[in-house]
């Protein structure tokens, strides 16, 4: 499928050069080629997803939700949204937190959280836009195609920035970063999550094995497209390390930046604030 689409370029050149998986090519057709990926996934991908993660990936999600306590009145960007997973979880946990503390005062009058899901890819937004439906989340939530890269939001407008196994499809990183950055308000949160480097040595093998040879074998019995999950696999490898990454965030202009490693590492959780 990528084939034809794959520029061979030098890899020494690295301004121009950039990773799509293991292979090289040019900044300006890397967006393209991930495009393709979430096309051709969008309407299995949620399904994939328990299958790829035996459902793990929904305590990740839980566990970044609990971090970022929505509350109401929050104003969410979730980034590389896809098909609305944070952005549902958000809301819930912010209609849960505020039915709790509720009484019959008028006085207690509250203003929803409001989360607004951004992806470069309209197919994923369209199966999360359903999801929503069926889940009755028809308010409070909206749904914008754009690039992580170049936000077509005001500066200092929303009070956190979340970006789940989004970031490392983005061809410039550090412009994703200043993007993440220039939205928040002062005090507002920064939270990532993606896959990362174990920090279990005797977990290495079993993970290259399940990673490299079974996950595309599942994506091509799931979705015909094994070649989409190969990408997938290979790109979690060239992301930087957790320590690297929280360096690149701290270059942003984030303060108190720290992260967390999940399942050993599988997964990291980075977190940073506007001050
Ligand atoms: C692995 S999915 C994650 C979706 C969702 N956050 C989740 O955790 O289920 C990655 C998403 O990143 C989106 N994406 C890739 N590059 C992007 C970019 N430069 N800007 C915005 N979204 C991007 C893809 O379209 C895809 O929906």
């Amino acid at each position: 499928m990528f084939r034809n689409m794959i520029k061979e370029n030098d890899p020494n050149n690295t301004e121009q050069t950039t990773h799509f998986g293991f292979k090289t090519v040019d900044k300006d057709s890397k967006q393209g080629l991930v495009r393709n990926v979430f096309d051709s996934v969008a309407k299995k991908y949620d399904v994939m997803n328990d299958v790829m993660s035996g459902g793990l990936h929904r305590l990740w999600k839980d566990d970044m939700i609990r971090v970022l306590r929505p509350e109401s009145g929050m104003r969410l960007l979730d980034v590389a949204g896809g098909t609305g997973d944070i952005a549902f979880r958000f809301l819930e946990a912010a209609n849960k937190r505020h039915n709790a503390g509720s009484t019959d005062d008028p006085a207690n009058d509250f203003e929803a959280a409001k989360a607004t899901v951004c992806d470069i890819n309209a197919q994923m937004l369209d199966v999360g836009r359903d999801r929503a439906i069926d889940r009755g989340i028809l308010k409070n939530i909206d749904w914008v195609c754009g690039n992580a890269e170049s936000l077509a939001f005001p500066s200092s407008s929303f009070e956190a920035y979340t970006i789940a196994f989004g970031i490392r499809n983005v061809t410039n990183v550090d412009k994703a970063l200043a993007e993440a950055y220039r939205i928040l308000k002062p005090g507002g949160r920064f939270l990532c999550l993606e896959f990362s480097k174990l920090d279990m040595p005797f977990l290495d093998k079993i993970y290259d094995a399940y990673s490299f040879h079974l996950l595309p074998r599942f994506g091509e019995m799931i979705t015909g497209d094994r070649e989409s999950y190969q990408y997938l696999v290979e790109s979690i490898r060239q992301f930087p390390p957790q320590e690297k990454f929280k360096t690149m965030i701290e270059d942003a202009g984030f303060k108190q930046v720290t992260y967390r490693n999940m399942t050993g590492g599988i997964v990291a959780l980075h977190s940073g604030w506007k001050i």
